[in-house]
C-alpha cells in the first residue's frame, strides 16, 4: 500500500511477462496433454526421405547405445517437418531413437524452442526481459499486437503470424531484440522490425 507509482509500475510489468510467457503461448512450459483432433497418438507421422538421412547422420555422431544423445537435433528436424510437435510427432521421435516416448516429451517440454501447439507461418519471438525492457522493447510489442490485430500468445485468423513474449535470448548487448522464425533481429526498431514483415508480406494494412 505504500507502493511508489514507479514501483507499482515495475510490479505490475513483472505480473504482466509471467502471465504472457513463451510457457502459456504454447512453447512448452507446462503441459498437459489431453487428446484433441489435432493432437493425438494416432495422427500419421512420418519423416521424408531426406530426414531419415538427416537422422542417420546425426546418430552417427554419438558412440555406440547412445542414440537418446541425438534428441533434441531430431526433435528439431521432426518441429521443421511438421510445424510443430504434436504427440505421435514426439512418439515417431521415440520410435526412432529407441527411448521410452517420456524421455522425449521430458526433452520437449522442457525447452521453449519445442512448439507444443501450431504457431503461423511467421513466429514473431519479442524478448521483454530487462536489457530489451529498458530499450523499449513494451512499445515494439504494443505496436505489434495493434499492427496484426493479436494479442500476445495468439495466432492471426490466416494463421500467417503468431506473436509471442519471451524471456532473454542471448543478445541483450543490442536489445531490443525480436526473432522472426530463424532470424535474429537486432537493435530492433519499430521501423526496422515493421520493414522484416513487410518483407514477408506481413504488412497487410
Ligand atoms: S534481455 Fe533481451 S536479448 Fe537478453
Amino acid at each position: 500500500m505504500f507502493l511508489s507509482a514507479a514501483v507499482r509500475s515495475a510490479v505490475s510489468q513483472t505480473v504482466r511477462s509471467l502471465h504472457r510467457s513463451a510457457a502459456r503461448a504454447g512453447a512448452g512450459g507446462i503441459f498437459v496433454h489431453r487428446d484433441t483432433p489435432d493432437n493425438n497418438p494416432d495422427i500419421p507421422f512420418e519423416f521424408t526421405e531426406e530426414n531419415k538421412k538427416r537422422i542417420e547422420a546425426i546418430i552417427s555422431m554419438y558412440p555406440e547405445g547412445h542414440k537418446q544423445a541425438a534428441t533434441i537435433p531430431v526433435l528439431d528436424l521432426a518441429q521443421r517437418q511438421y510445424g510443430w510437435l504434436p504427440i505421435s510427432v514426439m512418439n515417431k521421435v521415440a520410435e526412432v531413437l529407441e527411448v521410452p516416448p517420456m524421455r522425449v516429451y521430458e526433452v520437449a517440454t522442457f525447452y521453449t524452442m519445442f512448439l507444443r501447439q501450431p504457431v503461423g507461418k511467421y513466429f514473431i519471438q519479442i524478448c521483454t526481459t530487462t536489457p530489451c525492457m529498458l530499450c523499449n522493447s513494451d512499445s515494439i510489442l504494443e505496436a505489434l499486437q495493434h499492427k496484426l490485430g493479436i494479442k500476445v500468445g495468439e495466432t492471426t485468423p490466416d494463421k500467417m503470424f503468431t506473436l509471442i513474449e519471451v524471456e532473454c535470448l542471448g543478445a541483450c548487448v543490442n536489445a531490443p531484440m525480436v526473432q522472426i522464425n530463424d532470424n535474429y533481429y537486432v537493435s530492433a526498431s519499430l521501423l526496422n522490425i515493421r520493414t522484416k514483415l513487410h518483407m514477408h508480406t506481413l504488412d497487410r494494412n
